[in-house]
């Protein structure tokens, strides 16, 4: 079956995270993602934080599957001129080097423009093009702390914390796909490539809209009732962090389990959803409550939200997390286990939905990655090992009119 982005050509410059997560996506969707890492060393990834000595790290193997590697030094004249050639194929060049480190090796927009008017140019920097802080390097957790999420994240009487899912790098990473995507379209229509620029902060910011939405409601109001500072705390003039709060206008919570004394993850997420509260009585066995002016509506149990949470847990207390949302889904009530890394890595439904899937690496052997979370159901998307470094530079060479005899002059000079 051909897949949907067949026969575009990505030049992916891309490294660590925001980058690679995004060309990762466009290579499981059928692009040609040839990833050129400097000869020698390439992505800094493949060495950080090696499980096994010598082999790709799984920080590397995780982020590059389905594509392939072309080692370049980009610095020397040669290099540049394969690179010239390569985007005169090309359909999109995707980079997330530091600020003006493309200008510097002499690839400026407007000369990738010059040689090639259809190229889509794809970059992610910490800070947009023009802000006050757009020289900075950044990485992740300066994304956070730049976007909003770390002032908003955490418990009130702790310091400001950042979130273990990548917000600042896959997050950005999955933008910049979106962006990329939409030139493509627009290039379909008018045959014009485009400069796309998607900032770690601004995609931070874009998933932490409703924060924003409550610094708004906290100027007019002074207070946010969904926070577990309302109504028994104080607000300052600046949204706080608001623990396990829900962020909408379901109150929710994470709740002990059977277990909470030893096992740090035997917890549930608990939402009261507003038009559940009659199955939510029924569920833990407080119908009294259902027609109770105390606690039927919304408003009037905001003030003892706690109390409400505390008799849950108590009902909680002698079932573990699997059980209580076993009972909990009978009664639609929103909830979850709190799952860690070793339940998902097993969960049947996971690994038969393709999300969590097992591929094989040339050196590493097996190896558990994070499959597509997008479904289709015309399209079955393959997971493969990453390449190798400079694997595929031979044969990428070779494609591009290069004999054996010049590509073995261009290994023996370094440039590949
Ligand atoms: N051949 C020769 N040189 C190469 C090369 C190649 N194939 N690939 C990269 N380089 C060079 C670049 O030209 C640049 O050189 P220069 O600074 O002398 O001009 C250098 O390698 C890479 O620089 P940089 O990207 O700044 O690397 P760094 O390790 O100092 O910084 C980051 C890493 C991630 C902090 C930085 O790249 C960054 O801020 N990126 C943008 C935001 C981002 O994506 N952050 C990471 C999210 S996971």
């Amino acid at each position: 079956m051909s897949k949907p982005l067949e026969g575009i050509k990505i030049i992916d410059f891309t490294h660590v995270q925001a980058g690679p997560a995004c060309t990762q996506m466009l290579a499981w969707f059928g692009a040609d993602v040839i990833k050129v890492e400097r000869p020698g060393a390439g992505d800094v990834t493949r060495s950080q934080l090696r499980d096994i000595p010598g082999v790709d790290a799984l920080y590397f193997t995780m982020l590059n599957s389905n594509k392939r590697s072309l080692t370049l030094d980009t610095k020397t004249a040669e290099g540049k001129e394969i690179l010239t050639k390569l985007i005169k194929e090309s359909d999109v060049l995707v980079e997330n080097f530091g600020p003006g480190a493309l200008d510097r090796m002499g690839f400026t927009w407007e000369h990738i423009r010059e040689l090639n008017p259809g190229m889509i140019v794809a970059s992610v920097k910490g800070f947009s093009e023009g802000h006050h802080y757009e020289d900075l390097k950044v990485y992740e957790n300066v994304a956070q702390c730049a976007g909003g999420a770390a002032s908003t994240t955490g418990f009130d009487d702790g310091p400001p914390t950042v979130s273990a899912a990548a917000l600042g790098d896959s997050n950005t990473g999955m933008h910049l796909a979106i962006g990329i995507l939409t030139a493509l379209r627009a290039r379909d229509k008018t045959g014009k490539g485009q400069k796309v620029a998607v900032s770690m902060q601004d995609s931070v910011l874009n998933l932490c809209r409703v924060k924003m939405r409550d610094q708004q409601r906290l100027d007019r109001v002074g207070y946010l009732e969904e926070y577990p500072q309302y109504p028994h705390g104080s607000f300052s003039d600046v949204v706080p962090r608001g623990g396990n709060a829900g962020g909408g206008g379901q109150p929710g919570w994470v709740l002990k389990c059977k277990g909470w004394e030893t096992d740090p993850n035997a917890y549930i997420y608990f939402t009261i959803q507003g038009h559940a509260w009659a199955p939510i009585c029924r569920a833990i066995g407080k119908e009294e409550w259902i027609d109770d002016p105390a606690y039927m509506t919304a408003q009037a149990r905001q003030d003892k939200i706690f109390d409400i949470f505390a008799v849950i847990e108590d009902w909680l207390k002698d079932k573990t997390k699997f059980e209580a949302v076993d009972i909990l889904r009978k009664f639609d009530i929103p909830c979850s286990p709190v799952l860690t890394m070793k339940e998902l890595a097993n969960d049947p439904s996971l690994r038969a939905s393709g999300t969590i899937v097992e591929v094989d690496h040339k050196e590493r052997g097996k190896y558990l990655t994070v499959g597509s979370p997008i479904k289709f159901s015309d399209l079955k998307v393959d997971i493969k090992g990453s390449p190798l470094l400079g694997e595929h530079t031979d044969e990428i060479l070779e494609s591009m009119g290069y004999s054996q005899q010049q590509i073995a002059a261009l290994h023996e000079r370094r440039v590949v």
